[in-house]
């Protein structure tokens, strides 16, 4: 097993069947512990005993990433299970269109909130989360991050190029 990913938390919406089980079997594969959600046990167990089998760590999150309290679920299991979240896949998802004039408001709006206002949902869910998470890994000692963003080399290529000082500004307070 490859370890790309070790420490990582995936969730991955409709990860019970195609793509969202590939994703999620390739991230557990890479060392994520990953969160399987589709809407139905079954599919959902079944990427989870895959990804153990594999020697991987899965839990399941079965539900309807439309449902009003989901992206709250979805993101307290994967705090809950593995004190973590890293990487946020919206994969759940179908097709159910048509030619404009033959297409309704009913099916307009179910794809409108199964594959906009549900990931919107779970990001929104998950910011406090990463930006709590993000914080506790930069409480480290100042110096060594001024260091890292003073020598950042992408800083410093662009400034070689637009012909500003090689020493970049301070972090915006908005950033932390
Ligand atoms: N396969 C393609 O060619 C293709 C092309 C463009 C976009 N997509 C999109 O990629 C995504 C995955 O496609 P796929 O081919 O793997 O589809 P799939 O039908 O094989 O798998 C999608 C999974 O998502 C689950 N799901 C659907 N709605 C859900 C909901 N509301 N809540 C929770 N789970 C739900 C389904 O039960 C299913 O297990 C979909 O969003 C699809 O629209 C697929």
């Amino acid at each position: 097993m490859n370890t790309k990913l070790d420490g990582k938390v995936a969730l991955i919406t409709g990860s019970g069947r195609g793509i969202g089980r590939s994703i999620a079997l390739k991230l557990a594969s890479e060392g994520a512990r990953v969160v399987i959600n589709d809407l139905d046990d079954a599919p959902a167990q079944e990427t989870v005993q895959a990804i153990r089998a594999a020697g991987g760590q899965a839990v399941a999150c079965v539900g309807n990433v439309t449902a009003p309290d989901f992206a709250e679920r979805f993101v307290g299991t994967a705090v809950n299970e593995f004190q973590g979240l890293d990487i946020i896949i919206n994969n759940a998802g179908y097709t159910w269109d048509n030619v404009i004039q033959k297409m309704s408001d009913e099916q307009w709006y179910a794809m409108m909130d199964c594959h906009l206002t549900a990931p919107f949902r779970i990001l929104r869910a998950a910011q406090p989360v990463i930006r709590e998470l993000s914080q506790d890994r930069r409480r480290r000692p100042a110096t060594a991050r001024c260091a890292r963003w003073s020598t950042s080399r992408r800083w410093q290529a662009s400034s070689a190029t637009r012909g500003r000082p090689t020493t970049p500004p301070p972090r915006p307070a908005s950033w932390a």
